[in-house]
């Protein structure tokens, strides 16, 4: 009787005391959350700058750096991890470790710019329950994305392993992933095609796979895409032409870049009615042809890169408002002067016009803002006159190219301002002698011009001083006493 009225006692204090410890036991995480976050952790190697060293074990889970809870359960929902690119130690080494499925209620992940995650692609997470976000960015992920992994889960939102180095085709799996706003693939090493099924993602707002390995054609696929605002295509092998339902994303389509492909064919009139295009890269292609005139429409294009391929005048009178970056370099043009619309924008940072028929005196330029010029090129034209009224007005030019024109003025009075990096004046009618703020460049070329006397001791090559008319000292030949 006794005893039992003791157990009695017993198991009433039991449940006392474990109804008061309850709070207690709920500022902790859920022990299968702690597990598998510490068990992500010992799979890293090294972490120098101490991003999980409050990764502690008995602590709350849900207080630690990087982690998110759902305030009804206080399970782990999202783990967000990043590197600091510009911070040398802040980046972590290691694995992935499978023990991440033990966060059934896991919705994102955030890996970003970790730098020296390696290892096989985590085909683990496309298995976990309620995972919709994956973002493993700027890392050494390697190996083949395996051909199911569009299979187990059809609810993911966002997939990017941006900046890895997965191998092999994505695979036509992807197709079953119908979920998908973001699917960004680009910076790997994939090869093959583009997978046709991608036309079934009709939610995809961003699309990337540029910097990778990938053939054939762009497959004409954009009409049911109505929800594409980013198509990153560049730095691939692509070839064929742009295919004609790009034209359907009018209404949406802000950024299209199709760079460093193997595109050929016409430039189509369709682009020019892309009201909502920003950004628009067909640069080193081979389109042929003209810029078509309806170019003249799109009045919010701020980048413009059409560098590098075979198109012929005439170039359309573009009426945008403010251009912030454009390349029409190498191409047939023969452009005379700097469009008017380039010389009057107020927010340019960047031109490059070299190889493009300009025949002018560079004084006769005065565009109406150049507090935001970095980098101007104007290569290989037929510029005369002097580039000192220029720089004296570009007070944070980082880059000048003028290389193989005609230019004519006394070096001694240019005036070198600190943020300049590069200078290339090669191949002018430059005279006088090289002033000592040439010191700080990065970059110099002022080979084959008429200069003369002492060159300022710098870590140039000979190259970047030869042919002139009296240059002397290192690393030229010594200076006569
Ligand atoms: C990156 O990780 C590899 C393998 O884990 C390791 O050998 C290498 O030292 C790491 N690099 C840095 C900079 O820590
Ligand atoms: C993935 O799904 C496709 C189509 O439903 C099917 O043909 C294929 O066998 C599946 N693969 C795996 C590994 O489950
Ligand atoms: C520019 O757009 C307007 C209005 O949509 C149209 O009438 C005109 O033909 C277009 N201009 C060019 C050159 O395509
Ligand atoms: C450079 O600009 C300053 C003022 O902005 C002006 O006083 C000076 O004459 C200019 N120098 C040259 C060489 O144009
Ligand atoms: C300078 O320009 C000349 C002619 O354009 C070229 O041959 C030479 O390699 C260049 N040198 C450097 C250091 O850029």
């Amino acid at each position: 009787m006794t005893i039992s009225n003791s157990t009695a006692l017993f198991i009433l204090f039991t449940i006392f005391t474990l109804l008061h410890l309850k709070p207690i036991n709920a500022a902790k995480c859920h022990p299968d959350d702690e597990a598998g976050l510490l068990g992500f952790k010992s799979a890293i190697k090294s972490d120098p700058s101490g991003m999980l060293t409050k990764w502690i074990p008995g602590t709350d889970c849900c207080t630690w750096p990087g982690i998110n809870c759902l305030t009804e359960n206080k399970r782990v929902s999202t783990v967000s991890l990043g590197g600091q690119p510009d911070q040398p130690k802040s980046f972590l080494s290691g694995t992935i470790s499978s023990s991440l499925s033990k966060l059934q209620f896991l919705d994102g992940i955030y890996f970003t710019n970790l730098r020296n995650i390696s290892g096989p692609f985590p085909g683990f997470l496309f298995n976990m329950p309620n995972l919709q976000f994956i973002y493993i960015e700027n890392s050494q992920i390697s190996g083949r994305i395996p051909d199911s992994f569009g299979n187990s889960t059809r609810k993911f939102g966002a997939i990017s392993f941006q900046g890895n180095r997965l191998t092999g085709t994505v695979p036509s799996s992807v197709s079953l992933l119908t979920e998908l706003t973001q699917l960004k693939l680009g910076d790997n090493l994939l090869s093959g095609g583009i997978p046709d099924g991608i036309r079934k993602l009709t939610k995809l707002s961003y699309l990337s796979l540029q910097g990778n390995q990938l053939t054939g054609n762009i497959p004409d696929f954009f009409a049911s895409l109505t929800n594409l605002r980013i198509l990153e295509l560049s730095r691939n092998k692509l070839s064929g032409t742009i295919p004609p339902s790009i034209a359907t994303l009018a209404p949406t389509l802000g950024y299209l870049e199709l760079g460093h492909n193997s595109l050929s064919g016409k430039i189509p009139d369709f682009l020019g009615k892309m009201r909502a295009l920003d950004t628009l890269d067909l640069s080193s292609n081979r389109f042929t042809g003209t810029v078509p005139q309806s170019f003249k429409n799109l009045t919010k294009i701020f980048n413009l890169d059409l560098s590098n391929n075979l198109l012929v005048d005439p170039f359309p009178e573009m009426n945008v408002k403010g251009i912030e970056s454009l390349d029409l370099s190498d191409n047939n043009f023969h452009l005379g002067t700097i469009p008017k619309w380039v010389t009057s924008s107020p927010i340019i940072y960047s031109l490059k016009l070299a190889k493009c028929g300009i025949r002018m005196k560079l004084d006769d330029w005065k565009p109406s803002e150049t507090y935001f010029y970095d980098y101007i090129d104007l290569s290989g034209n037929e510029i005369s006159g002097s580039a000192i009224g220029l720089l004296n007005r570009t007070d944070y030019l980082v880059g000048f190219w003028a290389s193989g024109n005609k230019l004519k003025f006394d070096l001694g009075g240019l005036r070198i301002v600190e943020k300049l990096k590069y200078l290339d004046l090669s191949r002018n009618s430059v005279f006088g002698k090289i002033p000592k703020g040439v010191v700080g460049l990065e970059k110099l070329n002022v080979s084959y011009n008429h200069l003369c006397g002492q060159i300022p001791k710098t870590k140039f090559p000979a190259s970047a001083f030869a042919g002139n008319d009296c240059l002397c000292g290192p690393p030229l030949q010594p200076c006569k006493a």
